[in-house]
């Protein structure tokens, strides 16, 4: 389907919580703007605290912004119903009837959002299969660990085949291998032709998974952009992992300064500026008999660029 315009549009929100004893507001979203159009995958990045899930929030009308407006879908939405018909949604902490199984809750979700018996029997059976929840079906969710919780709570989000996925922190409460399906059934809902817009703390999955980005860093947007122009082509350094650990007289033959680098038990990692500096180094390590096991080009990532857009200032979190 072709449509015009963003599915998702965000204009300049702000929002303050009041604190402490005097209540007094404290500003968690400034001003903030962004959009996301139909079929992206959008990363909203930033350190715990960013106003990530409060952003999320308003966008479910479970929080309200003091200004800014959000449109979905163009505004083309006639209600609340029809939103949350459209969008599927994962909060941070999603909340379960302990007492029902996995299976009866997805039952119950199917009935609230208006879908068929035999619909959500189906959709319930793929999605439990697809989160790795088949055998956890009849099980209580009381007894279910954290992860299983989270996957639970991804089948929620997408039962009614909604075409605008919100899913607040996917990846947390996540083993490697949880954390690696999570990314596959994000590219399917891709691949199916949804829009995803999720929030993470977590870089690497950000960097891994997203067409886009958007970094907030104490509620406001600190950079936004394609994945590969904010990383660009530049390269921060290169980096030579050499055989054996070659003695500082030999080393400093073959042309290479005592900082460029450390031994690595019995490997020497070297961090070269530039291609020139790399090949002089290669050449005069060859000649004092050591190997050049690798040579790497190492790019920027999302975490430099984080680092340089807030200064170094607090942003305890970000690559936690
Ligand atoms: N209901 C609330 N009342 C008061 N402060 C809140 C409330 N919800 C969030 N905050 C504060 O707003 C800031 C942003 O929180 P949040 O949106 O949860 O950030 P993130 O999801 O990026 O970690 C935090 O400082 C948090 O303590
Ligand atoms: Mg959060």
């Amino acid at each position: 389907m072709i449509r015009q315009g963003p599915i998702l549009s965000i204009e300049r929100l702000s929002k303050s919580y009041p604190t402490g004893f005097w209540r007094k507001p404290v500003r968690v979203l400034s001003d903030l703007s962004c959009e996301v159009h139909a079929n992206e995958i959008v990363g909203f990045l930033g350190p715990n605290g960013a106003g990530k899930t409060t952003t999320i929030k308003i966008l479910n009308r479970l929080a309200f912004p003091d200004a800014g407006k959000v449109t979905l879908f163009g505004g083309q939405v006639r209600d609340g119903a029809d939103v949350r018909r459209r969008i599927g949604f994962m909060p941070e902490q999603p909340y379960f009837y302990e007492y029902l199984t996995g299976g009866e809750f997805l039952r119950l979700c199917g009935q609230l959002c208006g879908m068929s018996r035999a619909d959500t029997e189906s959709r319930s059976s793929e999605l439990l299969s697809r989160v790795g929840l088949s055998g956890a079906r009849d099980t209580a969710i009381r007894k279910y660990s954290k992860g299983m919780m989270q996957r639970l709570g991804l089948a929620q989000a997408l039962l009614h085949d909604p075409e605008l996925v919100i899913l607040d922190e996917p990846m947390s409460g996540l083993d490697p291998m949880g954390r690696m399906e999570v990314r596959g059934i994000i590219r399917d809902l891709k691949a199916a032709g949804k829009t995803v817009f999720f929030s993470s703390h977590i870089l690497s999955d950000v960097e891994a998974l997203c067409d886009r980005v958007i970094m907030l860093h104490k509620g406001r947007k600190v950079a936004e952009g394609r994945v590969e122009e904010l990383i660009g082509a530049e390269t921060l350094y290169i980096e030579l992992v050499v055989s054996p650990v070659l003695p500082a007289d030999r080393l400093a033959a073959a042309g290479i300064p005592p900082d460029a680098g450390y031994a690595q038990g019995a490997l020497l990692v070297l961090r070269a500026a530039d291609n020139e500096q790399a090949n002089r180094w290669i050449a005069g390590l060859l000649r004092e008999g050591g190997t050049v096991l690798s040579c790497v080009p190492v790019k920027k990532g999302l975490e430099e660029i984080f680092m340089e857009r807030v200064g170094g200032s607090d942003s305890t979190g970000a690559t936690s």
